[in-house]
């Protein structure tokens, strides 16, 4: 303990945080503040963080959800089954992309989980000059789900999900919905992304 003796006989009312030694007060100090602990700058690149988190594999899939001027969709492999009860799934869009704003929007999407042939559509729904609208999904065999959002063919399945919330995190947004249809698709195996480059099972 940190403190000063202050010189005087502990004579008549000793305050509380004072302790007697050998006749005088000795009053503790106040605690110093604490000092500010910096945080850890980051140990790697931006490319080194791409990198390894590319090391995860992951099924690749299209969002589509409706819109005033048709449909549109994003790639994205950042789905994730949330909850089986109540059911819940996730994806996971950057904030200031147009996917984001497009299924803020329409408050209801569609995940269709691409077969191993599909990754044509992975590359075309991934760029930022995609098309959207009912005639660019004209080009692609699809019906119409129960959220309007369109249920593409050939894939390994289908979740449509009502948008129950949406959770900012650094520079993207969690999208979680409650889930409303599923089915089984009819393709053989998923599509699989791993470090940058597209496998089949
Ligand atoms: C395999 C693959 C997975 C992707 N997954 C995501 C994702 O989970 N979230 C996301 O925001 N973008 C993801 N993207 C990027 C988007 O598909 C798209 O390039 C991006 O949203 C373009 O920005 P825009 O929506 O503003 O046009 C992925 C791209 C690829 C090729």
């Amino acid at each position: 303990m940190t403190g000063w003796f202050d010189g005087t006989a502990g004579v008549g009312t000793v305050p509380p945080d004072a302790t007697m030694i050998l006749g005088h007060r000795f009053v503790a100090a106040p605690a110093a503040p604490p000092e500010p602990v910096p945080a850890p700058a980051p140990g790697f690149t931006s490319r080194q963080l791409r990198d390894v988190m590319g090391q995860f594999a992951t099924g690749v899939t299209v969002v589509t959800m409706p819109g005033v001027d048709g449909p549109s969709a994003v790639t994205v492999n950042s789905f994730t089954s949330l909850s089986l009860d109540p059911a819940l799934a996730m994806v996971c869009l950057r904030t200031r992309s147009r996917g984001a704003a497009d299924l803020r929007a329409a408050a209801r999407f569609a995940v269709n989980i691409l077969g191993a042939g599909q990754g044509d559509l992975c590359a075309l729904f991934a760029s930022s000059d995609r098309p959207s609208g009912h005639q660019a999904f004209a080009a692609f065999p699809h019906r119409t789900g129960r959220t309007g959002a369109p249920l593409l063919d050939g894939t390994v399945g289908h979740v449509e999900c009502v948008l129950e919330s949406q959770v900012p995190v650094g520079d993207h947004t969690l999208f979680v919905g409650a889930v409303l249809a599923v089915e089984t698709g009819s393709a053989d195996g998923p599509l699989v992304f791993h470090g940058g480059r597209y496998f089949t099972t």
